[in-house]
């Protein structure tokens, strides 16, 4: 069964460093084979003997727990390596770190990273394959990857679907992958948010933009909600936590300017009564923990689409 699927998907990769590298058939190649995958009770262990490495320099509940799972469903050794723990905290360079850990022999490296561009660096030093778990402010492939899955589930399709991103876009890798996904296979994009939080230029990547999330709101069928990433903020980006709430929150009033069928997502964690209230994370309409669901399948789908077919 196994082996029908991936006789399907189209890949040609190394690594997964960016939605950017990837054609519009490789992500579609990605989701179908997370769907299927879905449909299996148990993968068999085909990467056994392998051996995955988690290292995240940047906290994670969702990914990090999530690539541990899938590697181990797929018969991986899964080994951590926490920076807080590690010869980092004793000055050790990111060159070092990679070099050692390519000594050590990893199949697959899983890289978080607060700059961008450092699973590209950590891929130019090590022979296996990197995957990019969250590089600074520039991607979340795996993101976009689970978030098309759960759109395609919700909605029975995924192109021609009018999609916003809300919140704090300038700060947001997971906004980045998504335009880079979404430009590739055919949906229109708004980025809605305060002027000093949406980045110049970022009509390039095929956005629209806007400020107003009222007016917006009654033409989507994706309303993906973006944590205010206070940790990245410099100071005076936006008045105060309430007035950002009250102009751009999904709150339960705005819920009602919804088309009917139109989802709810948040790629986590969330500043409840920041960017989104307890009553729309919590509504019928909201996928956000279908999203974390599907984060398993993906990354299971990714690592076997690394093995197999790069
Ligand atoms: N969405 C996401 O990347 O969540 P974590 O930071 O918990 O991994």
């Amino acid at each position: 069964m196994l082996s029908a699927l991936l006789k399907k998907c189209r890949w040609t990769q190394k690594h997964l460093l960016g939605i950017r590298d990837l054609s519009r058939e490789e992500i579609l190649s990605v989701v179908d084979l997370a769907a299927g995958l879905k449909k299996e009770k148990d993968a068999g262990a085909p990467l056994k003997g392998r051996r995955l490495l988690n290292f995240f320099a940047e906290s994670s509940t969702r990914t990090k727990t999530s690539f541990g799972i899938a590697a181990r469903a797929l018969g991986l050794e899964v080994l951590d390596l926490s920076p807080a723990a590690s010869s980092l905290t004793k000055g050790e360079s990111l060159k070092d770190t990679a070099l050692t850990i390519e000594s050590m022999g990893v199949d697959f490296a899983v890289v978080r990273h607060s700059a961008s561009g450092a699973p590209h660096f950590v891929a130019g030093k090590i022979q296996g394959s990197v995957l990019n778990a969250g590089d600074g402010t520039n991607e979340h492939p795996t993101q976009a990857l689970l978030d098309s899955l759960t759109i395609r589930e919700s909605l029975g399709k995924i192109n021609g679907l009018r999609i916003a991103l809300v919140g704090d876009i300038l700060h947001s890798r997971v906004a980045r992958s998504n335009l880079w996904a979404h430009a590739k296979l055919g949906n229109e994009v708004t980025v809605v948010g305060p002027p000093t939080l949406i980045p110049r230029h970022i009509d390039a990547l095929g956005a629209r933009v806007s400020t107003d999330l009222d007016a917006v709101l009654p033409e989507m069928d994706v309303v993906m909600m973006l944590r205010m990433q206070l940790e990245r903020q410099q100071a005076g980006l936006f008045p105060s936590i309430m007035e950002y709430h009250r102009f751009w929150g999904l709150t339960r009033e705005r819920m009602a300017r919804l088309r009917p069928g139109a989802i709810i997502m948040h790629p986590g964690p969330m500043n409840r009564g920041v960017e989104i209230a307890a009553e729309a994370a919590d509504s019928a309409r909201s996928v956000i923990l279908d999203q974390v669901a599907n984060g398993v399948l993906i990354r299971m789908a990714v690592l076997l689409l690394l093995d197999r077919c790069s």
